[in-house]
C-alpha cells in the first residue's frame, strides 16, 4: 500500500495536449481545450495523479518525454506518453479502433473492415498502454480509462497483476446484440469489458444494448438491481455500470461566448449576411455525421418552401478527421460535389448563396461566433455517442431565441428531447419540414424550448458528469443512483414514438 492517497490516473488514446516543433526546434505543447480536460485537469491537481496516452506522433522520442515533465513540472500532476510505431498506429487507431470499431459500434457494419491483423495489434498495444499505467500506478490508485481504443487495457492490467481499481468510460454508443455479434473477437472484447469495476456508457440505451449482450454470450454473468447503476457478478466478481451523459463546462462557455471579440465577429457576420436566419452544422469529417443526408434536406427544404429563398443561410462547418482512412476521403469528395449542386441550383449571382462551407479546424473564438451567431442548429448525425456541439449550441444561445434541430439517434436526445425539435436523419422530408418550422417558430415557443434545453444542460454540466462517476466508482449502495425522475420505460416511448432514452 502505498501513503499516497488515492490518485487518479486517466487514461485515453491521446493526451490532452498538442504538440509542435519546428524541424528539431524545441516542443511547444499547448492544453487541449476540450471540455473533458477541462473537467479532469482540477481533480489530477487536487488529488495528484497522472495523464497517459499517446503523443499523436510516431516513434519513441525521449525528448518528447523531456518537454512533457518540463510542461508540467508545477501543475500538480504529470503527463506520461505511450510511444506508437507507424506500424501500430496503422493497425491499433486507424485500424482496429477506426475502421472496425467506430464503424461497428455505430451500426455501420458494412464499413468494417475486420483484418485479424488489426486485433493482434490491438492486443500489443493494450499491454503498452498497460504496463505505462502499472509503472504509474499502484494498489490504492484510481484508474479511468476512457473510449474505444483501449477496451482491452483493464485485462492486460490485471494480467500484469495490477490490483488498482479500474473504471471504463465509452464515448462511442454501444450497440445492439445483433451488430455486436458481427464482431470476430466478440467474445474476448466482452469478456475484457467486464474486467473493469465500474463502466458508464452516455444513454441508457447503451448500457442496455451491453447487459443484452452480456446475458446472451457470457454465461455466467449474473445482473443485479434496477437503477442508473446496476452491477453484474461475474466469476466472483462484481462489475459496475451505469449511464452517465458527458456534457460541457457550461458557465466558461456562457462567459467566453460573451466576449467582446466574440461580440466583434456575430456583428460582423450579421453585417455581411443580414436579414436572413443562419443555419448551422458543425461536425469533424465523420460519415457518422449524416452530412449529406443533411444537405439533402437542406435541398428538399429549399425545393418545397420556396419563401426561405435568400431568407437562410446554411453555414456547413467541417473539420478535416481522420484523413488517412480511405472512407473519410470519399465523404469529403461527396460533400463537396453535393455543396456545388446545391449552390449551383439556387444561388443568385452577385446576392444569395444558399451554403457557405467551411472545411478546417476553427479557432475558439470563431467558434464562438458562428454558435452564437446562428438561429438554428442542425445537429443530424445518423447515430452518435453524445454530440458535444449540440449542447454548446444551446449554451451559446444567450438570448434563448434559438432552435435546435436534433437527430433522435444521437445520445444527446435522451436529454433534449423535450426542448429540441427531434428529426428522423434519414427522412429528407421530415427534416426540411422540421427546417421550415423552426425558420417560422414564434419567439415565445422558442424561448420556452431553449430555456428548458439549457437548464437540463446547466444543471447535468461536466463537473456533474466526473462527480456522479467517481461517486459511482466509490458508493457503498447502489441505491443512492436512482433512474433519472423523467425517465419513460423503451416500450412506452416507442409506442408514444419518441424513440431516444
Ligand atoms: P465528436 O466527438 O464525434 O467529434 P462532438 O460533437 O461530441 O463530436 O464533439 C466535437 C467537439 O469538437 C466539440 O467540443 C467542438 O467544440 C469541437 N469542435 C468542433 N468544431 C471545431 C472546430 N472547427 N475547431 C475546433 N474544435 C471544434
Ligand atoms: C470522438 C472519439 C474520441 C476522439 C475524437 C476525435 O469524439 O470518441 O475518442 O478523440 O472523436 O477523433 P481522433 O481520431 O482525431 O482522436
Amino acid at each position: 500500500m502505498s501513503s499516497r492517497g488515492q490518485r487518479l490516473i486517466v487514461v485515453s488514446n491521446r493526451l490532452p495536449v498538442t504538440l509542435s516543433r519546428d524541424g528539431d526546434g524545441p516542443w511547444k505543447i499547448r492544453h487541449g481545450a476540450g471540455g473533458l480536460v477541462t473537467a479532469l485537469l482540477p481533480v489530477l491537481r487536487d488529488r495528484g495523479g497522472t495523464w497517459i496516452g499517446w503523443t499523436g506522433t510516431s516513434g519513441d522520442d525521449g525528448d518528447l518525454e523531456v518537454a512533457l515533465a518540463q510542461a508540467t513540472r508545477d501543475a500538480g500532476y504529470a503527463l506520461k506518453p505511450v510511444a506508437l510505431t507507424a506500424e501500430e498506429i496503422n493497425n491499433f487507431y486507424l485500424g482496429f479502433s477506426n475502421e472496425i470499431v467506430w464503424p461497428l459500434f455505430h451500426d455501420m457494419h458494412t464499413l468494417c473492415n475486420f483484418r485479424p491483423e488489426y486485433w493482434r495489434t490491438y492486443l500489443d498495444v493494450s499491454r503498452k498502454y498497460a504496463e505505462v499505467v502499472a509503472a504509474n500506478s499502484d494498489s490504492v490508485d484510481f484508474v479511468w480509462i476512457h473510449d474505444y481504443h483501449l477496451m482491452h487495457v483493464a485485462s492486460e492490467l490485471r494480467r500484469l497483476g495490477s490490483r488498482a481499481r479500474l473504471g471504463f468510460f465509452l464515448h462511442i454508443p454501444f450497440p445492439s446484440l445483433d451488430i455486436f455479434v458481427k464482431l470476430p473477437w466478440r467474445f474476448q472484447l466482452l469478456r475484457a469489458l467486464l474486467e473493469y469495476d465500474l463502466i458508464g456508457f452516455q444513454t441508457l440505451r447503451d448500457r442496455r444494448n451491453f447487459l443484452q449482450c452480456v446475458r446472451t454470450l457470457v454465461k455466467e454473468a449474473r445482473v443485479r438491481g434496477s437503477g442508473q447503476v446496476l452491477a453484474i457478478d461475474v466469476n466472483g466478481h462484481e462489475v459496475r455500470v451505469g449511464s452517465f451523459p458527458i456534457s460541457i463546462d457550461f458557465k466558461t462557455f456562457v462567459k467566453n461566448a460573451m466576449q467582446p471579440e466574440v461580440a466583434a465577429k456575430v456583428a460582423e457576420m450579421k453585417s455581411l449576411l443580414p436579414d436572413r436566419q443562419l443555419l448551422l452544422g458543425v461536425d469533424r469529417l465523420d460519415y457518422t455525421k449524416g452530412i449529406p443526408d443533411r444537405l439533402e434536406s437542406f435541398r428538399n427544404a429549399l425545393l418545397r418552401y420556396p419563401e426561405l429563398h435568400e431568407r437562410i443561410t446554411l453555414i456547413q462547418v467541417v473539420v478535416p478527421s481522420r484523413e488517412d482512412i480511405p472512407q473519410y476521403h470519399a465523404l469529403k469528395t461527396r460533400i463537396e460535389r453535393l455543396v456545388g449542386e446545391i449552390n449551383g441550383q439556387f444561388t443568385n449571382p452577385g446576392g444569395w448563396v444558399p451554403i457557405h462551407y467551411v472545411f478546417r479546424s476553427l479557432a475558439r473564438v470563431d467558434l464562438l461566433a458562428y454558435y452564437h451567431s446562428a438561429q438554428i442548429a442542425l445537429v443530424t448525425p445518423l447515430k452518435d455517442g453524445m454530440n458535444l456541439v449540440a449542447k454548446e449550441f444551446c449554451t451559446c444561445s444567450i438570448e434563448e431565441d434559438c432552435v435546435l434541430i436534433l437527430s433522435e439517434f444521437a445520445g444527446a436526445a435522451a436529454q433534449l428531447q423535450r426542448g429540441a425539435l427531434l428529426v428522423n436523419p434519414y427522412d429528407t422530408e421530415g427534416v426540411a419540414d422540421a427546417i421550415h418550422r423552426a425558420f417560422t417558430m414564434p419567439t415565445t415557443e422558442r424561448r420556452a424550448r431553449m430555456r428548458r434545453l439549457r437548464r437540463a444542460i446547466g444543471k447535468q454540466d461536466i463537473f456533474w458528469w466526473v462527480d456522479s462517476f467517481l461517486r459511482a466508482a466509490i458508493a457503498k449502495d447502489l441505491s443512492d443512483f436512482p433512474l433519472p425522475e423523467d425517465y419513460v420505460p423503451r416500450d412506452e416511448q416507442l409506442r408514444d414514438e419518441v424513440i431516444p432514452l
